[in-house]
């Protein structure tokens, strides 16, 4: 097993695993501020970002399960996944706190997307900025 510690949206991941996965599971979350919209913005944020990648990492037909704060931003995510995958829906699991906004966006059925340059891929929220 290989442990790699880092940003993960700064990482080659493709050379590092020699090809594209079969499944791409994420448990990433912003540090929380306090301020449920921001944070939850921020959640949908690393998601894109982690959507934006997946032409290099996940095979098509492949499989992607990424935690996400369920907020103002989430419909969007979710709308953009389901242009993705053949299938995407939210799912909150018993294990995880009533409270707690946290789901989980599982896709399946990966369709791949052309991501050729800013804004191409159709998704409106902002780029991250510097320090995220
Ligand atoms: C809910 S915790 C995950 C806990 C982990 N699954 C565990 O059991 O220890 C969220 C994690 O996402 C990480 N994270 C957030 N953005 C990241 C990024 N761009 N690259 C790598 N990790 C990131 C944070 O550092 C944090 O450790």
């Amino acid at each position: 097993m290989t442990l790699v510690e880092g940003d993960v949206l700064d990482t080659d991941v493709s050379t590092l695993l020699g090809g594209k996965a079969d499944a791409v599971l994420s448990d990433m979350a912003p540090d929380t501020t306090g301020t449920p919209s921001a944070d939850q913005f921020r959640s949908a944020r690393l998601c894109d970002e982690l959507l934006d990648r997946l032409p290099g990492w996940l095979r098509l037909g492949g499989a992607c399960v990424m935690k996400v704060f369920e907020g103002e931003a989430y419909p969007e995510l979710l709308a953009r996944a389901s242009r993705a995958f053949e299938r995407a829906r939210g799912f909150k699991p018993a294990a995880s706190r009533a409270e707690s906004v946290e789901i989980f966006l599982i896709c399946t059925g990966y369709l791949g997307e052309t991501i050729s340059g800013e804004g191409s891929s159709g998704h409106q929220l902002p780029r991250r900025p510097s320090g995220w």
